[in-house]
């Protein structure tokens, strides 16, 4: 999709599809809807007068309504897309109805639209008035094309139905707003664009996307975008002493990939490693199939295990934009990539494996893979030089049970690394929760006969003793841990997205790494 910027008035613009927001101005619990349209421009207004009158459009979040020939208008069809109430109203509605709006066009064949840019100087003050124009837009760019994907490459009847272009069109005229519309805007694609990237990977099924495949596709985008990046598998694994990561390993025909991306600040002043600045490390659990191994799952739902690779995807995601974004600071990112299965050469329950930190683990189910590859991930971040540490894991069904799919887990050993991911939220508008690691906790991960092991004792509060088993591998360095088994894939369709992957991280993890840019 081409997407482009322009500053005219939405009404003189001749496209198939022109689509403003609405939201419900209505103050009061019980109050009937009271609708205005997110725009400045009157002929917009009148020519959606009527319908709005009706009352049949009640503004609801995604909620859409559809008009041909507006009177006075350029554009053949005037789209309403509804953001919520207005008291509510934040970027994040703003990106989901962007996101609606693209998700609307595409099934009526629609291949070019435009898409009003928000203002409400028509309005009341308080309503897009404390939302800055950058992050506005930037939201609004996110939404369209994250929501612009379907996952229907594998249908071989699959009818193209992208969009060609998409134009933003934003009627500001003074200099100093058009370039924080300009600056949200190429962020926003940026973003989206990195964020549908992990989702590619995370749509693939486990046959084409093998751990050396994920190694090359990494590789292909760090050349693509300037990186750095080193493909490993098993020999670097043992030069390292990486016992966990092999466990997870040896029971695959395929062979692991461990792969290293850095993103050096150029030119930039300040933040350098070399100055005594920080450097940020990213490790993704990249499982490309789980199956359990020993400790087989049952095989109802298995087919989704597939996307036990989404932290790796979120990374190389974060990695993407990182490039673009040039960030004042350096970022390593590590992928820790393996397919988890049952065989002759697999590992076992009861066995005890030693990590490359050196510890000690009694395995006590081999389903519990992903905190393996991690611990392993995690070190050997710190042995490269990382100073701040983030990680990225489809890690538990337990943080699914305690959590449901609305929220993502986050874990953290240190307060601030924690504020910064939750201020990085605010930016991101992705959903986590946090949840406690504290040492309480230790006893249950304590092994009879190593060092540790690598399942807590009981059933109880298992996300939680998977945050603590990696907590002993990030040891005092500053770590954030994000378990996003609950959310890497849609399994509801709403109006900004279909079932799927949801590439969920990618937008959080890269503003927190902005936050530690000079
Ligand atoms: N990949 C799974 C976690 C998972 C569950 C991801 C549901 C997505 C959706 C992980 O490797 C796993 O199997 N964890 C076990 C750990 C247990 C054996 C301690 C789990 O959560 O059941
Ligand atoms: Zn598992
Ligand atoms: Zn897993």
């Amino acid at each position: 999709m081409d997407i482009k910027l322009v500053f005219q008035d939405a009404a003189g613009l001749a496209t198939p599809l022109l689509a403003v927001l609405a939201v419900d101005i209505a103050i009061g619990k019980d109050a009937e809807p009271l609708i205005a349209l997110l725009t400045t421009s009157s002929a917009i207004t009148n020519a959606a007068a009527a319908v709005i009158a009706s009352g049949e459009f009640k503004s609801g979040l995604g909620d859409q309504l559809l008009l041909h020939k507006p009177n006075g208008l350029k554009a053949e069809r005037l789209l309403i897309v509804g953001l919520g109430k207005a008291k509510n109203l934040s970027v994040d509605e703003v990106r989901k109805g962007a996101g609606a709006a693209i998700r609307a066009a595409k099934p009526r064949g629609v291949r070019q639209m435009a898409i009003a840019f928000p203002e409400d100087h028509a309005l009341s003050d308080e309503h897009l008035d404390n939302l800055p124009c950058t992050l506005l837009c930037r939201a609004l760019v996110e939404g369209a094309v994250i929501s612009e994907r379907d996952w229907d490459t594998y249908k071989s009847d699959r009818k193209d139905s992208s969009l060609e272009n998409l134009t933003v069109v934003s009627p500001t005229t003074e200099e100093s707003t058009t370039k924080e519309i300009q600056l949200g805007f190429e962020e926003g694609r940026i973003v989206g664009e990195a964020q549908n990237f992990a989702r590619v990977l995370v749509n693939e099924p486990s046959n084409v996307l093998t751990p050396t495949e994920l190694g090359k596709r990494a590789k292909a985008m760090c050349t693509e975008m300037g990186l750095k990046c080193e493909v490993y598998s098993t020999a670097k694994l043992e030069d390292l002493k990486m016992g966990a990561f092999m466990a997870v390993a040896k029971g695959s025909a395929q062979p692991p990939a461990l792969v290293v991306m850095t993103y050096e600040p150029k030119g930039e002043k300040g933040n350098t490693p070399q100055s005594g600045g920080p450097v940020i490390g990213l490790v993704g659990k990249g499982i490309t199939f789980d199956t359990g191994g020993i400790s087989l799952k049952p095989a109802d739902g298995m087919e989704k295990m597939k996307y036990d690779m989404a932290g790796a995807a979120a990374m190389i995601g974060a990695m993407r934009a990182i490039a673009q974004l040039k960030p004042a600071v350096k970022v390593i990112g590590i992928l820790c990539s393996a397919e988890n299965m049952p065989s002759g050469t697999a590992y076992k329950p009861g066995d005890i494996v030693t990590a490359m930190s050196g510890k000690t683990i009694e395995i006590m189910n081999t389903d519990a893979e992903g905190r393996l590859v991690l611990a392993d991930g995690l070190h050997y971040a710190k042995t490269l030089g990382c100073t701040h540490l983030i990680n990225a894991a489809t890690l538990t069904g337990a943080c699914v049970v305690a959590l449901g799919m609305i929220n993502a887990g986050v874990f953290s050993n240190n307060e601030d690394a924690y504020e910064r991911f939750e201020r990085s939220l605010r930016v991101s508008g992705e959903k986590f929760w946090r949840l406690p690691c504290t040492d309480d906790y230790k006893d249950q991960i304590k092994s009879q006969i190593a060092d540790i092991m690598n399942t807590g004792g009981s059933r109880w509060g298992g996300a939680i003793s998977a945050a603590m088993f990696l907590k002993e591998f990030a040891e005092d360095t500053p770590w954030v841990h994000l378990d996003i088994a609950g959310c890497a894939w849609n399994e509801e369709v709403k109006p900004w997205h279909p079932k799927g992957p949801s590439g969920i991280a990618v937008r959080s993890i890269l503003e927190w790494v902005r936050t530690y840019s000079a």
